[in-house]
């Protein structure tokens, strides 16, 4: 860490604590940084639905913590092991990985052995800069390697994707998980082709992103289904060449109907029945990828039997310092318009954003520190 950079001590963050699933803006001491952190001045953050389910029931062993897995911001100081950035370089923060097991080395960080632990962990094996309250209890900072609901966060060399300073930093957060988990489910997993059909199963950011990634890889008919007419229309405008309402007891004939059986479908929505539908719209030898659980899975055998595929999506299969400014590139071609779906909010207006993300209203809410 160069000796000139003063570090912010108090750190104001979103901490949720108790079951009552609000945020609540505290401010937080920090120590000093370990070798491999890399602190960032948050410009944006984006609220994924991720967000929304640990700070729920299933983020209970994971509290008192700073959510925010979308962050973008400016890196203020590094590490003594880092060289990948320096202070004043523009990044954006993505999932963390170990980078030293098999899959890490092998290309693959979303498949890191570690990843539950470093990602959601109750708390992450990588030795890193910590927060604590004003009793000094320590505060959980170590969601997806950076916990940036919050005016600083501590990420690390292996979560940090240098981007030109030039861009809108502050909306540029959601590409690292929600968008990148959409558009990779589409290039790197089902590797969509030309001339292809594309059936994508809830319009919320994830599936958006997917819509406008089938269309950038040539698919002919790309079908969304949502229950909320708000997200259908936006499905529209970002390039969905059908979208249709997810209630509707006719929607198998509807889907058999625009592809006479899907190449390729992607359920974001995590429901058994929706899934069951979205593998009955593929034709034989159609691949259906997953990326969202919430139900135990009930199918039919006979379709996988007769040559349906079922696969699974890890924030797009992505590496994120391939994969991010391939995404850059595309929404500065205007292919990928992302900034459709971004409503900024400011930090203290966090369960404000969240309510709005819930009810459906706002696709990907972006709060600023
Ligand atoms: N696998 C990963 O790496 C990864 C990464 C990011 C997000 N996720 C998960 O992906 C999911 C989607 O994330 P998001 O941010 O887009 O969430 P979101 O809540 O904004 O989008 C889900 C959409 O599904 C729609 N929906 C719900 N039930 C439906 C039904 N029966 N038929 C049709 N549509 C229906 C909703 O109206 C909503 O628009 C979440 O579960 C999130 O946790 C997974
Ligand atoms: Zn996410
Ligand atoms: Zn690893």
């Amino acid at each position: 860490m160069s000796a000139q950079v003063q570090l912010p001590s108090q750190v104001e963050a979103a901490v949720v604590r108790g079951a009552d699933d609000q945020f609540a803006l505290e401010k937080l001491e920090l120590s000093p940084l370990g070798p491999f952190d890399v602190l960032v001045k948050i410009a944006g953050v984006g609220m994924c639905h991720t967000d929304l389910a640990l700070r729920g029931p299933a983020g209970a062993p994971l509290r008192p913590i700073v959510l925010g897995h979308e962050g973008s911001g400016v890196v203020v100081a590094v590490g003594s092991g880092v060289g990948k950035v320096t202070a004043g370089d523009s990044v954006v923060i993505s999932y963390d990985s170990c980078g030293a097991c098999g899959s890490c080395r092998s290309g693959r960080p979303y498949f890191c052995r570690t990843w539950f632990d470093l990602n959601t962990g109750p708390a992450a094996s990588r030795p890193h800069a910590t927060l604590t309250d004003a009793e000094g209890e320590p505060v959980n900072n170590s969601c997806f390697g950076q916990s940036s609901f919050a005016e600083y966060s501590v990420a690390s060399h292996h979560n940090v994707v240098k981007v030109d300073p030039e861009l809108p930093l502050e909306i540029l957060g959601p590409l690292g998980c929600g968008l990148q988990t959409g558009a990779g489910a589409i290039v790197n997993v089902l590797q969509v082709r030309p001339g292809q059909s594309v059936v994508v199963f809830g319009a919320g950011a994830v599936g958006l992103a997917a819509v406008m990634a089938a269309r950038i890889c040539g698919a002919s008919a790309v079908v969304a289904v949502d229950l909320v007419e708000g997200r259908r229309q936006l499905a529209r405008e970002v390039g969905a060449t059908h979208a249709l309402d997810g209630a509707a007891p006719d929607l198998p004939d509807q889907l058999q109907r625009i592809t006479s059986g899907a190449d390729c479908a992607f359920d974001t929505t995590g429901k058994s029945a929706v899934i069951a539908t979205a593998v009955n719209a593929l034709a034989q030898g159609g691949t259906c990828a997953l990326a969202a659980f919430e139900d135990e899975l009930r199918l039919p055998t006979q379709q996988i039997v007769f040559g349906r595929r079922l696969t699974g999506v890890v924030e797009g299969n992505a590496v994120p310092d391939v994969f991010i400014p391939r995404m850059i590139d595309w929404w500065q071609a205007g292919v990928f318009p992302f900034d459709k779906l971004i409503e900024r909010f400011p930090l203290r207006e966090i369960n404000e954003a969240a309510d709005a993300s819930v009810s459906g209203r706002v696709v990907k809410p972006v709060l600023i520190p």
